[in-house]
């Protein structure tokens, strides 16, 4: 395994709760792990976004802030709502190989319809497809025959894939998406957040590529494209941040004129000076080869781990988290009692790890009239892993904790809603234990 390329200079301490404690936790939150408060999180695989430790020359950029760099936004979802309220009208639609859910809702939310095209291995947990992350090329070709290019404003392409478990897009996949989306005069947009990851596995495993530099890769891909949306949250190695960057100047004044509405001024977008100057240089910090060595390294550490002790999980192992096939995990719970948040809360209460369901909880959708429930097809637990932030230490107990689960599975239980918001229900959704009773065991927050 790759040498850790920094070493630490300010540690957060993190201390370790007793099951009692946890499980108190737990009810208060009703069994939902976004609301259990972080000094009751051991190991945290929430998320990888927004998560990085940042570096001292970040820390010390941030004191020399100043004002000069167009269209950044608050945050990733900003950058997608201002790009599509520009260019998205009702009736369109806009092609991925799968859209992340704020670039879907934001699409949504401006008329359209957001179409996923990844290539049908992405939804096969066993396929060792090096580049899962594609979209399927003739899939778009056939959209645009159907629909009409009129109908398509432009494509998007999320490097890595998220949805689809952060698996990466092949830089060949990428050059035949833009061939065709220029033939047809439609332009094509980067979801960038995990480009430099991205760009690692194209050294990894595009033979054409091998051995490049990662800025050489980065450089060839954002020439492919019409422009980016970004969430510095990931690859920027910052806490908040993100940006929208593009070619055509008259785009550019259009967006920068609602950026003004929603944002701020086109020179700070909903940033200080200084979080911008943070994000300039994790830019410059995550394309360090040491760093994505290391990096995706400790993620296929974390995935080898379990899946040697018979763990199932999703192959090959995505840049940013391992996702645990949660169906296979608890086959006795059926998917309207939630495999995946059954895993997720009983993992965290054995050992204070907190993990994300992304299965039926996350995108299932029940029918208010007939109560009837549509699941997705995959019933995952992601775990996430922060940049910089946690040792092989850490990750030894996550494998531990998890084969250790895994040895008892058939003693967890399922779960059953309580309570459930009509969008993004797996933010607010409470929860009780099947079997607990159509009364809430569970107090009041
Ligand atoms: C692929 C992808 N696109 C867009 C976003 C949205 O970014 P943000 O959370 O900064 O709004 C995310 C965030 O998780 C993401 O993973």
């Amino acid at each position: 395994m790759s040498l850790p390329p920094f070493k630490i200079k300010v540690v957060e301490p993190v201390k370790v709760r007793t099951r009692e404690e946890r499980l108190e936790q737990a009810r208060r939150a009703g069994f939902n792990l976004f609301h259990i408060p972080a000094e009751y999180v051991y190991v945290d695989l929430l998320t990888d976004s927004g998560t990085s430790a940042m570096s001292a020359s970040q820390w010390s950029a941030m004191m020399h802030g100043d004002e000069a760099y167009v269209i950044p936004t608050h945050q990733g979802r900003a950058a997608e709502h201002l790009l599509f309220s520009v260019l998205v009208k009702p009736g369109d639609i806009v092609p991925s190989n799968t859209h992340f859910d704020t670039t879907r809702a934001n699409i949504e939310v401006a008329g359209g319809e957001a179409v996923d095209l990844a290539i049908d291995e992405a939804l096969d947990l066993h396929s060792d497809h090096p580049f899962k992350g594609n979209i399927d090329v003739e899939k778009v070709e056939n959209l645009i025959e159907r629909k009409g290019k009129e109908n398509i404003p432009l494509s998007m392409l999320t490097l890595t894939n998220n949805t689809g478990g952060g698996q990466p897009v092949s830089m060949e996949n990428l050059a035949r998406l833009h061939a065709l989306l220029f033939r047809h005069g439609i332009p094509l947009f980067i979801d960038a957040c995990r480009f430099a990851e991205n760009a690692y596995f194209v050294r990894e495993r595009e033979g054409a590529h091998s051995g490049r530099s990662i800025l050489d890769i980065t450089a060839d891909t954002f020439a492919l494209a019409d422009g980016c949306t970004m969430s510095a949250k990931k690859d920027g190695l910052v806490n908040i941040g993100g940006f929208l960057a593009l070619h055509e100047g008259d785009l550019a004044r259009r967006i920068k004129e609602r950026l003004v509405l929603y944002e701020g001024f086109e020179t700070y977008g909903g940033l200080a000076g200084r979080d911008l100057e943070a994000v300039a240089v994790g830019l410059e910090e995550v394309v360090d080869i040491h760093y994505l060595a290391h990096r995706i390294e400790q993620v296929a550490y974390l995935g080898e781990g379990l899946r040697r002790a018979g763990v199932p999980v999703l192959v090959p192992f995505g840049g940013h988290a391992v996702y645990v096939d949660a169906a296979s995990f608890l086959p006795h719970i059926p998917r309207e009692h939630f495999p995946g948040q059954a895993l997720s809360v009983a993992l965290y209460l054995d050992s204070g790890i907190r993990t994300v369901e992304i299965g039926g909880v996350m995108f299932g959708k029940t029918d208010r009239e007939t109560g009837e429930v549509v699941f997705p097809k995959l019933e995952l637990v992601r775990f996430a892993v922060p940049r910089r932030v946690y040792m092989r230490e850490h990750l030894d107990f996550a494998i531990e904790s998890v084969v250790e689960l895994y040895r008892r599975r058939d003693s967890v239980t399922g779960y059953e809603f309580e309570y459930q918001a009509d969008v993004l229900r797996h933010f607010t959704a409470r929860f009780r234990p099947v079997g607990a009773g159509s009364k809430s065991q569970v107090s009041p927050v």
